[in-house]
Order: C-alpha cells, then structure tokens, then sequence
C-alpha cells in the first residue's frame, strides 16, 4: 500500500515528470554552443533533460542525411534542427507531431512574421517551430586591417575586388573563406545579387529557370566569382566557416562575407562588434536581404507523445527564450514582438534592414542554405560551383551546362 502510494506521488511530482528530449543539430561552432547553452539552461529550469546528438558540417546538408537514415530506420531523434521548404516534404510523410495547440496558446498566427508563418505551416497548420532568422549577405571587415592598410569599406563589387587585390599585395589575407561547398557557394548567391540584382538571383537561384541561368548575365556573375576565386587561396586551406572567423578576429584576414552565426561566433569570442569586427551588408547588396531561417521538428515516437511535445514546445517558444537564444545565436527572432534594445548594433541593423526590404520585395531565400529548391538539387548545384571555384579548368559555360542539367532533373 505504502509503496503504491510513493510510486502514485512520483509519477504525479514534477520532479518525476522530468523528461528526456533528444535533439539532432548541426550546431558544433563555439558561438552554436554558446547559444545551445541557452536552450539547455531553458529545458533544465522546467525539468527537460536534454540529450543532444550534434552533426558536424554547418549548413545542415550531412545533419538532413543523418535524420533521413534515422527516421528510414524507425530511430528518429525526438526533436530536430531543420530549415525551408523540406519541412513540408516531413509533414507529408505523416512523421510530425502537430504544434497547433502551443500556436494558438501562444499566439503564433498574430505574434509570428509572414515568412516564418508561411514555411512553418502546412494544410496540417503548424509542423514546427521557427526560431531564428538570420541574414546571409554580410560582409564582416576587420576595421583593425582596415585601418592598417588605409582603405574604406568597399560599397560595390568593383571595389570589394580591388580592395582585396591591394591587401594581398600588402600581405594580408583579403578573405577568410570557408572551404565547403555550401559556403562558397553562399559567396556566389552574394555576387550574384550584386551583380544581377534581386530578381536575376530569384529567377535564376529560386526558380532554376533555364533563360536566366544560360545568359550573359550569368556570364557577368561567373566573371566575377572567378575574379575573387583567384584573390584567395589556392588550393584553399581546408578549414570550416568558424575557423575562417577565427582569422578574422584574431587579425588574419581582412573581409569575411556570411551569415550572422558569424556574429554569433565573434560575441562567443569576446570580440568587439563592431568596433572591431563591423558588419555591413554585402557590396552592392541594394537592399536586399538573404535570409534562412532555422526551425525545430518534433518526430512521432513511442516515448514521444503529444503532451511531451506540448510541453517541450511550450517552453522553447517562450517569448523571453526566444530573445535570449537570438542574441546569443547572432540571429534575430521570428516573432515581431521582442524588443532588441538589449542585442547587439548589427542585430538592431539586420532588423531594421529586414523591415525595409519586406516592403520593397528584397528579402530572397538562400538557396545554398535550404530556403528555396530541394535538398538533392540543391547539394549538386552547391557541389558544381565549389568544383568551379577550386579548379580554374572548369569554365562558366561548363557550369551553365551543370546547373542547366539540375535544373532539367529537378
Ligand atoms: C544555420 C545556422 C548555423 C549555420 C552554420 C546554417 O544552416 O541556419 O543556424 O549557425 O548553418 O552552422
């Protein structure tokens, strides 16, 4: 009797309705961690044992892979970092617990912007739960090497690429580059901008449309994408994007172009930014806003169930966690009502700049980091422009003719 009573009071104390969440990630950068830390810290204050399962490679292409095998093998994490239009395919396979009830609790239809309604929702309502946007086209300049070499932020590419030819002339590294396909394919998507403008990239980049992807306009943008191939290292040294920022803070390099996780990474760093480090939106970048957009799935299992997910779900949507987790990711968030007059200068500009380009139709997708085509077209055309950019054989019209054939497939 007394034991029956003890084992009663456990399973209704809240200490014994702590519970253990798996989640599958690619977040492994110093700055990731850190803004891990906040999620933990977040799941441990409501007796959520967190169990991570990282996968190594930023961009999310080997984590996908891992998750696809998982689920095939009925092994699935509990919860899963995941981005864009695949989160849709996820739902149709019926793998996905419903986030509808924490959504209307808390609000998401009225608190949550458009985009981040739009791709978190299906006919099923919500499938997953948005947490951060973060700005692709950046340029990151050591203002300390700046000043060293007396020179000025380059505001178009002409002059990003004659600045980088008298660093290197003066010896120094004009840019910290990460050498995976996904993240010097993420420098292609800004020279395209710049070279094409917001509607060229979206035709071409969103669309995969055969006319703009075989023109002299992409023509123009391979010229230039072999230009800066040629300023930076060759072979390129095998290091990931976070390594790369490494050398910018620590004074290595000049220019680093990229998401804001690299403000995550520098802030992780104790680097000033951006006295130090600046940011600035990419040359030319005309208003425009490249953009990702991390989301979490929660995946159907037997010790899974629905008020375990509400529960988990309840907690990471929380409006305070949600403003902690962005500062700290270099991110900002997806809902419209936290203030960032805590977050950081170029946080307050990436919002501002967000703003504006809604209005004028400029915030684009990132294909290179999951937002716009599938995940199969999107990882050979990510691999065609590496090869292009390492191997001066390859030629803009045997790329055209790659990206073309993609494109036909897709
Ligand atoms: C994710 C970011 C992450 C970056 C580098 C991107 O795909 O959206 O959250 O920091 O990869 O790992």
């Amino acid at each position: 009797m007394k034991a029956s009573l003890i084992a009663t009071l456990l399973f209704l104390s809240p200490v014994c309705s702590g519970q253990n969440v798996e989640f599958l990630h690619w977040w492994t950068s110093a700055g990731e961690k850190s803004a891990l830390n906040v999620l933990e810290k977040q799941l441990a204050e409501h007796q959520i044992e967190y169990h991570p399962s990282p996968v190594i490679g930023g961009g999310g292409d080997t984590a996908l892979t891992v998750l696809q095998a998982r689920a095939l093998a009925g092994n699935s994490p509990n919860m899963a970092q995941i981005e864009g239009p695949v989160i849709k395919a996820w739902d149709a396979i019926g793998v996905l617990h419903s986030l509808n009830h924490i959504a209307d609790e808390q609000h998401w239809d009225s608190v949550l912007y458009p985009l981040a309604k739009r791709i978190n929702k299906t006919g099923n309502g919500y499938v997953s739960m948005p947490l951060v946007l973060h700005r692709l086209n950046w340029l990151w300049v050591n203002h300390h090497l700046l000043k060293q070499l007396n020179m000025t932020v380059p505001q178009n590419w002409e002059e990003m690429l004659s600045t980088m030819e008298k660093a290197r002339e003066a010896g120094v590294n004009p840019l910290a580059v990460g050498a995976r396909p996904w993240q010097i394919a993420q420098l292609f998507e800004s020279i395209m901008i710049a070279t094409g403008g917001v509607e060229f990239y979206k035709a071409t980049l969103v669309d995969l449309n055969p006319n703009t992807i075989n023109s002299e306009q992409m023509r123009h943008v391979l010229k230039q994408f072999r230009r800066l191939s040629m300023l930076t290292d060759h072979p390129l040294q095998d290091i990931p994007w976070d390594k790369a920022t490494l050398q910018l803070a620590q004074n290595k390099a000049l220019f680093q172009i990229g998401g804001d996780w690299i403000l995550g990474e520098l802030l992780s760093q104790n680097i000033q930014v951006p006295d130090h480090i600046g940011c600035y939106p990419a040359p030319s970048a005309n208003g425009s806003y490249l953009y990702n957009m991390d989301s979490l799935i929660f995946l159907k299992s037997r010790n899974f169930d629905q008020q375990k997910v509400d529960k988990v779900a309840r907690v990471l949507s929380d409006k305070q966690f949600q403003a902690d987790f962005n500062k700290v990711k270099g991110s900002i968030p997806v809902r419209t009502d936290i203030d960032l007059k805590d977050f950081n200068t170029c946080q307050k500009q990436s919002f501002r700049d967000y703003a504006a380009a809604r209005q004028h139709a400029s915030a684009i997708p990132s294909m290179t980091d999951s937002m716009a085509i599938n995940p199969v077209a999107q990882q050979a055309i990510n691999s065609e422009i590496y090869r292009f950019y390492r191997d001066t054989q390859v030629t803009d019209e045997d790329l055209i003719k790659r990206i073309i054939a993609i494109a036909e497939s897709n």
